[in-house]
């Protein structure tokens, strides 16, 4: 009992989600195989311009999306500041991110070795999404939707509906 609780592993899944698509999708699924806890975490101070959708329209998207996935051990929230201080908090032992190509890996690359240094324990995991979803970023969905693409398979049905709800399109 003891070691099983050493043992558990909550990790914090973080990023701006605007909106999920199925590659974060498949990256929470691969994710929650692994570990005992994953906590989405909206990144609510992102320095990335104006987001599409509010933060609480992205919660309620992939609080929606992990229930129809039946996700049990996966939860949604929303946190500013530094990663490595919400990880803290959380009691969280390691950080997910994906990689799709070696664009993200020169992106990831200093940011975890920054995370280390600032909370030499907590880890950051890397997990490749399945190869359909290798290019799916949420900033190429936008642009597709906004010029009447097709987006319906590289999203949940859900945000092609939220996606459609909203009024004014933008990149
Ligand atoms: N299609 C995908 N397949 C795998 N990982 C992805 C995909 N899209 C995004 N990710 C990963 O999910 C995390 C969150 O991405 P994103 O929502 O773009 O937020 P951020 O602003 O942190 O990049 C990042 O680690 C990113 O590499
Ligand atoms: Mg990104």
């Amino acid at each position: 009992m003891l070691l099983a609780a050493m043992k558990y592993v909550k990790a914090i899944y973080p990023g701006t989600f605007d909106p999920l698509t199925n590659g974060h999708l498949d990256l929470i699924e691969r994710g929650s195989k692994i570990v005992d806890e994953l906590v989405v975490a909206i990144l609510s101070n992102a320095d990335k311009g104006t987001p599409l959708f509010t933060v609480g329209e992205r919660i309620e998207m992939i609080a929606e999306a992990i229930a129809v996935q039946g996700f049990a051990n996966v939860t949604v929230t929303t946190f500013d500041g530094l990663l490595v201080e919400f990880a803290r908090a959380q009691g969280a032992k390691a950080v997910l991110r994906g990689i799709r190509a070696i664009s993200d890996y020169e992106y990831e690359f200093p940011m975890a070795m920054m995370n280390r240094r600032l909370s030499p324990n907590l880890e950051t995991l890397f997990m490749m999404p399945a190869e359909q979803y290798t290019y799916v970023s949420s900033r190429l969905i936008k642009g597709v939707f906004n010029l009447g693409g097709d987006v319906s398979e590289l999203v949940p049905p859900l945000v092609v509906q939220r996606l459609k709800a909203k009024g004014t399109r933008k990149i």
